[in-house]
């Protein structure tokens, strides 16, 4: 990936022949956005990126003109190319972006790890980004889809759309206008049963690969290995450590995602991981993450302790929190912000219940509507309103999450994080998986 730069360049170039004047990377994609018609491409069109295609083209002002996917099947590129038929198509997103200086925006729904190796040569290239959950794969990568967004100006927003939803925004609001005052803890958990490979080691031998699948293309920034029916692609690439970030990475950027445009937090100072013992590959089952992050002007102390778990069939201890009654239902998954007047219920994805401090259920809540978190995008692209799941709030949410993740290699070890200096200062092995290696010849360009 080494020569996007050049391709840049010679996209800015061929933009430019014939004019006088010097467009930025930024100028570049702003002069093709700006109150008109917005050109995009989507980059794993199967999947949760049908949805994410589908969402994003309800905009009326919307052309899609690219489609990439590794799968030419019907499930994947096939429907897509159906529906839009005009659409150029393409298996490598790399020559997407080659040819791709008609287009103004990209929606990145491909499997975690290829999420920051995509956008930012688009971002570099001046195209605004629409990127799924967890934004990235690492830290570093989180921290790099942050500057890169700031640096050239585009608009981006991360998939968590249920912070668009009527029941998150309404959460949000009920935080700030101080119904259950400031907040002394937060309890989040998701205890659903993951159904992609957890616990396993890596399967032996190898199978052929389907005509229809770009195995190598697939597996993009990661080391090569060969492929295996079901193991990986479609979907359970999840449970791999390679390509996916178990249950914590998973729903984190969903259910921490209230809590962090509730409370403005950004960045915890540190962690510590209750989890059994990592295999070599796969995720863990189950997992607890303490996090501490300084106090904001909507908690009650200095420090505030958000703690995480999943597994299945878990829910925070029921004697943190102090005002529910006993027989109070908890959703699967979800969170309980427990503040000075009252606690407030956030189940994932249902309407906020809001416990008073004499237990009562508060009743005749004011509702906040639902946005279109895809159309958002679209609009704020073409210069109308703004996103609010930008990377500048995701990137500090994702490394978050992935903090967590580093903590369950380390189980029962506190991680102290300097986020500034991006180091877990008292812990050398720990450091080491803010980054990780890459395919040789597919390293990104960092910015
Ligand atoms: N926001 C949500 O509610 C939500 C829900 C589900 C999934 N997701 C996220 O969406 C992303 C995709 O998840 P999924 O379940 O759809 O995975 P999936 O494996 O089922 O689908 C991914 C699609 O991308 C294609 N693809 C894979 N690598 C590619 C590459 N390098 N270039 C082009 N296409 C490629 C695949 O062929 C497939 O069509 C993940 O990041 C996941 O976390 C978000």
């Amino acid at each position: 990936m080494r020569d996007v730069k050049n391709r840049r360049s010679f996209l800015k170039s061929t933009a430019i022949a014939g004019t006088a004047i010097t467009l930025s990377a930024t100028q570049y994609s702003r002069v093709h956005g700006a109150n008109e018609r917005l050109q995009i491409a989507s980059v794993g069109t199967g999947g949760k990126g049908w949805s994410d295609l589908l969402g994003v083209a309800a905009s009326p002002q919307v052309d899609v003109i690219g489609l990439c996917d590794i799968d030419s099947s019907p499930k994947h590129l096939g429907q897509a190319a159906e529906r839009f038929a005009s659409a150029r198509r393409y298996a490598d997103w790399r020559k997407l972006l080659d040819e791709g200086n008609d287009l103004q925006g990209v929606l990145v729904s491909t499997p975690d790890f290829m999420h920051a190796p995509i956008s930012l040569p688009a971002i570099q290239l001046g195209k605004h980004v629409f990127c799924q959950k967890p934004l990235t794969h690492t830290v570093t990568e989180a921290r790099q889809m942050k500057k890169a967004a700031k640096k050239f100006e585009v608009v981006t927003q991360m998939c968590n759309q249920i912070q668009s939803h009527s029941a998150y925004r309404t959460a949000v609001h009920l935080v700030h206008e101080g119904m259950i005052g400031k907040v002394r803890e937060v309890h989040s958990w998701q205890g659903g049963s993951p159904s992609w490979p957890r616990n396993i080691p890596r399967p032996s031998g190898s199978d052929p690969v389907p005509a229809n699948v770009r195995w190598d293309l697939w597996q993009g920034v990661a080391a090569e290995r060969p492929y295996k029916i079901g193991m990986y692609h479609p979907f359970n690439w999840r449970g791999w450590q390679a390509y996916g970030t178990g249950q914590l990475g998973d729903f984190g950027c969903h259910i921490l995602d209230p809590v962090f445009k509730a409370l403005e937090i950004q960045s915890p100072t540190k962690l510590i991981v209750d989890a059994p013992e990592l295999m070599p590959e796969t995720w863990t089952d189950r997992a607890t993450v303490q996090y501490e992050f300084p106090g904001t002007q909507y908690t009650a102390d200095s420090t505030l302790s958000v703690t995480w778990y999943d597994g299945v069939g878990v829910s925070p201890p029921r004697e943190r929190l102090t005002h529910l009654p006993d027989d109070a239902k908890l959703p699967g998954a979800g969170s309980v912000l427990v503040g000075e007047k009252g606690s407030l219920v956030i189940p994932h994805v249902a309407m906020p219940v809001l416990y008073r401090a004499d237990q009562s259920v508060a009743e005749d809540l004011p509702v906040i509507p639902s946005v279109d978190h895809y159309t958002q995008w679209a609009d704020a692209c073409r210069g109308m309103g703004e996103t609010t799941s930008h990377f500048d709030y995701a990137g500090p949410l994702t490394e978050t999450v992935l903090l967590g993740t580093i903590g369950i290699r380390f189980p029962g070890q506190e991680l102290q994080w300097d986020a500034e200096a991006m180091k877990i200062t008292n812990h050398a092995d720990a450091q080491q998986w803010v980054t990780k290696p890459y395919r040789k010849g597919w390293e990104p360009d960092w910015i």
